[in-house]
């Protein structure tokens, strides 16, 4: 088999034709000097903005173009990219010139003296943003930089710049990174403990407009959710579990107020209050909690769900009942006792629903 080069940069491209020819140029000044052989791999969505000629006119041999026409999408366009590309090294970088290729060497460097994944990060000290970027810009990358906290401690998880050693790749679990934020993903899977942030200036793009839309940040939290799981099981079950649970808590005192203000008789509504919220719940835990569960029959799970929450009921009442037997001065106390009543009902709801009623198929 024919030698790969040392690095492969991958570059993910939708409508990118007027950012190319300055990204190659300034690649191939930093690489020609530092890198022993290298490759730049464009991976476009079939832009056809002259992509095509663009690359075509530039011919260089360490340049290829991927124009792929089925699954389209940044992550899946990075992933077909990781799988062609015959590197040592892998990077990623956007095509729009936000990230600055004159930081290769630095994180190659990086990656030689011993880490096992290096990102050009906008948040650490001497790092910065080009002034353009709004405040909105800024607070929605440090909401969801945030989010992730529980994932890295890395700064800025967010970054489309990094590079890794293919062989981390290779021995990763599958990757199936949804919406933005592959490095994110390789990051958790690839289980990188050694991480390295150079800082960069990332500056606004020249030519184009972004592609980050409101869709693609509803499919960051769907990813979240997955790596959460990938990374703590049970556990993110369960925090996803008692939050549809407390969702349930407001949707049964609206519903209360709701039908009281119209006149609806107090036990009734109260009836119809915690019918509605066990629905809610039903319906949040299938779609997000236990999503893996999602294709098995509805009505059974729907009957085993109000099955399971009315038996959780039950124990929440002997828990407190327990209580209530073994420390008599809780009755001055009673909703210390609740809670205890409330935490063990969530528990077993818990088990039951993940382990009886949206069971894996
Ligand atoms: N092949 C392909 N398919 N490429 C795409 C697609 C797609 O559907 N959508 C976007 N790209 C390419 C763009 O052409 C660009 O090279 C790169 O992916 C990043 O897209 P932008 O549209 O420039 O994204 P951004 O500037 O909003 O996002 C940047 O910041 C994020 C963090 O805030 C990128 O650096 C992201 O990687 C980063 O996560
Ligand atoms: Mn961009």
């Amino acid at each position: 088999m024919l030698e790969g080069p040392f690095l492969s940069i991958i570059v993910p491209t939708y409508k990118e034709a007027e950012n190319l020819p300055e990204l190659i140029r300034r690649v191939e000044a930093v690489c020609e000097e530092t890198v022993p052989g290298y490759e730049l791999l464009v991976m476009d969505d079939d832009s056809q903005d002259g992509t095509e000629e663009v690359v075509g006119q530039l011919d260089r041999p360490w340049l290829r173009l991927v124009v792929r026409k089925a699954d389209r999408g940044l992550s899946a366009a990075v992933m077909d990219g990781f799988r062609s590309a015959r590197g040592k090294v892998l990077l990623v970088m956007d095509a729009d010139l936000s990230h600055p290729p004159e930081k290769i060497p630095e994180m190659l460097a990086a990656l030689e003296e011993g880490a096992d994944f290096v990102l050009g990060s906008r948040y650490v000290q001497s790092a910065s943003t080009d002034e353009a970027w709004g405040v909105f810009r800024w607070l929605n990358s440090k909401v969801a930089t945030w989010l992730a906290r529980p994932l890295t401690r890395v700064k800025d998880p967010m970054s489309g710049f990094f590079a890794f050693y293919r062989s981390a790749f290779e021995a990763a679990p599958p990757l199936n990174p949804v919406g933005y934020k592959i490095g994110l993903e390789v990051l958790v899977k690839c289980d990188c403990k050694s991480v390295c942030e150079i800082p960069i200036h990332f500056s606004q793009r020249r030519f184009g407009e972004s592609k980050l839309s409101l869709g693609e940040q509803l499919r960051y939290i769907q990813h979240l959710r997955r790596l959460f799981v990938f990374k703590y099981g049970n556990w993110a079950h369960f925090v996803q579990f008692a939050v549809v649970g407390f969702s349930g808590t407001l949707v049964n005192l609206g519903i209360l107020t709701l039908l009281v203000e119209l006149g609806v008789p107090l036990r009734l509504a109260v009836a119809l209050a915690i019918f509605t919220a066990m629905l809610s719940n039903f319906v949040l835990n299938r779609r997000f909690t236990f999503s893996y569960a999602r294709t098995a029959s509805l009505w059974k799970q729907l009957v085993g769900f109000i099955g399971a929450s009315s038996v959780g009921a039950l124990v929440n009442y002997g828990v407190v009942l327990v209580l209530f037997h073994c420390w008599p001065v809780l009755e001055g106390y009673p909703q210390v006792a609740a809670i205890g009543g409330i935490l063990c009902g969530l528990v077993f709801n818990f088990f039951a629903s993940r382990y009886l009623v949206f069971r894996k198929s």
